[in-house]
Parts: C-alpha cells; structure tokens; sequence
C-alpha cells in the first residue's frame, strides 16, 4: 500500500544499516542539530507530577494545560506504575529482538494483519529517506480487538508482560484524559476515551554506521489521543520539532514522556499541540523504545468540542468526522512510519 515508488527492503537485517547502496546516502541529517548528543542541549521539557494529577491539584493541571499548549510533550514523574511491571517488559522485549529473525518473522505483519505484527523497516525511498530498525506493533485495548496470534511466545513472559505493562500504562492514560479534560472545561472529552482503543509499537533500532544519514522513525505526528513512551535503556533518540528546531528529549530516568497527538489538537481546537518528531538512530549503541498509544474509542466523533471557554481560534477550523473516516483519510496520505 506504500505510495513511495523504488522502495527496496534488504532481508537481513543483522547488517542492514552497513549495506546503504552509494547512491541512496543522503546528506547529513544537520536539521540544525548535530546528531548524537554533540551540540544540542537538554531540552526543558515540562515535568508534570501524576500523583498530584490524581489529587486533582488545580495547580498540577493548570501546568498541564501550559505543556500541551506550549510542548505538547511533557515528562511525567510519579507515575505509580510498578518498577517491577516496567522491568517484567524491558526484558522481554529486549529477549524478543534478540530472537533469530526467523522466529520473529514468524509473527510478521500481514497484508490481513492491519498495522499489527513484526516487521524490519529498513527502507530506501526516493525521498530521500533511510529508514532502518525494527518495529513490533499489537493491539492491547479493549482486549477484543487483541489478535493473540500475533503475540510472541518467546520469551515465556512476554504475553503477561505486556497485559500488565499496558493495563498500568492505560491507568495513567485515564488520568491524564481526566485531567485534559478538565483543563479544557470540557466535559464530554473524557467520553471519547472511556474503553479507547489502546496499542503498542515496540521499537529496536540497531546501531548504524551511517547515523547521522538514517533514521529510526521518521518525521511524523501521532494520530491519536495520547502516546506514552517508555525509554527502555540509556541511549536516547526521540527527538521533537519545535519552533522548527529539532530537539532531542532526554529523558529523565524513572519518567514517562507523554505527548498530546492529533485527536486532542482537534478537540481542543488547536489549543494543544500534536507535534511532529522522529527517531534518530546511535552509530555505536542499540537502542530500545515502546510507545503506547491511546486513540478514541472505535465510535468517537472526531471534530473540536464546543468549549465554554474560546479556543485560541474562534473558527472552528476542524470538521467533524466519524474515528473511522478520519483513520481512513488520515492513513490514505501518510506513508509508512507516519502514524505510528
Ligand atoms: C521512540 O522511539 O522514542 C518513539 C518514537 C515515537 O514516539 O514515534
Ligand atoms: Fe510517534
């Protein structure tokens, strides 16, 4: 279904980022940064206290209110979810990738699987883009929509892993809707995401010698309510446009970075931004991520929500479509990567 035409896949993925045909190495990726931590600062993301969010601190959600305003990303402390549940599922997802890759493929994505499954994304389009690393995408919520087929049985602990890891995650999802909700004064929001649909994207970027030519992720903003992501080792590589700057997040250790996606820029009128980021890849360190994503429920009415206080735009700019027709229109103009 991919758009990019001169697309080539390289099967092997153990040496996929070395073998860049000559003609496919872009230029630097110098978007005003210098890759690999060297010249860009931390950036100042906003921290917001989630266990001040479930007081219903006024305080805490007017902070909040500020982060989706201003970043749209904000690193959350306090999170409550257990040490031992964020542990259970960095092991096993770092025992997955490290799975000969014949037995990951045998939970590959399908034509008939949707987004969900395992795939390489190595990929060389003429756009010019080298995208390398490898992705695992399942449904998690509501547990109907799972496909358990796609749900690795090695390592053992994998399927209790991630039921686990995405129920807590889903817990601090609520919260922060709650929250957002009551930040904007609208009181029909949090309807849209009672038994939203949640899923994950596993990510594994392998290192690459052509770092600063590749990719993990490319530039792309979220079509969804709200991503958690969940920084699995020490090697950084989430980065965030803004004000036309790429900026590299660093992540604070123990925190979760929570970013407003396109569904809460639509019902907010603007008000909250979606912002677009990408994953760069390291030239000598692995690097592991999950995100989990929490989009409306399946019958949720995409359009703004009538505010009683104005948004920054009078006009509602925004029309109101079905979930469904919006995924449909969204994932006809966005190639691979874009959404999720
Ligand atoms: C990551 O690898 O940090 C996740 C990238 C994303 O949020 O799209
Ligand atoms: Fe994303």
């Amino acid at each position: 279904t991919l758009p990019v035409p001169n697309v080539q896949s390289i099967a092997d993925a153990s040496d996929n980022c070395t073998e860049i045909p000559e003609k496919y190495v872009i230029p630097e990726i110098n978007d005003s940064l210098v890759l690999n931590g060297a010249a860009a600062g931390p950036s100042d993301l906003p921290i917001i206290d989630f266990s001040r969010l479930c007081e219903q601190s006024e305080e805490e959600i007017a902070k909040l209110s500020l982060a989706c305003e201003d970043w749209g990303y904000f690193l959350l402390i306090n999170h409550g979810v257990p040490d031992e549940v964020i542990e259970n599922m960095k092991v096993a997802i770092i025992e997955f990738f490290r799975l000969p890759l014949e037995e990951k493929k045998v939970y590959a994505k399908q034509p008939n699987t949707g987004f969900e499954g395992y795939a390489q994304t190595f990929v060389i389009s003429e756009k010019p883009k080298v995208v390398s690393g490898e992705k695992y995408i399942l449904s998690t919520r509501t547990v109907a929509r799972r496909n358990m087929k796609l749900w690795t049985q090695n390592p053992p602990t994998f399927k209790d892993a991630l039921d686990q890891f995405t129920e807590e995650i889903q817990k601090v999802a609520n919260t922060v809707f709650e929250s957002i909700g009551k930040s904007l004064k609208l009181d029909k929001f949090i309807d849209n995401f009672k038994d939203c649909q949640q899923s994950v994207r596993i990510n594994y970027y392998p290192p690459c010698p052509h770092a600063s030519n590749v990719l993990g992720i490319p530039p792309h903003t979220d079509t969804v309510g709200l991503t958690v992501v969940l920084q699995v080792n020490e090697v950084h590589g989430l980065q965030i446009k803004k004000n036309g700057v790429w900026l590299p997040i660093n992540p604070l250790p123990g925190a979760l970075i929570v970013n407003s996606g396109d569904i809460i820029e639509i019902m907010s009128n603007g008000k909250y931004k979606s912002l677009e980021h990408r994953a760069v890849v390291n030239s000598e360190q692995e690097r592991f991520s999950i995100a989990t994503f929490h989009g409306p429920r399946a019958d949720a009415q995409i359009g703004p929500l009538p505010a009683e206080t104005p948004a920054k735009s009078e006009a509602f700019y925004y029309k109101t479509v079905s979930f469904q027709d919006y995924s449909r229109m969204v994932f006809a103009h966005k190639d691979d990567g874009k959404n999720i």
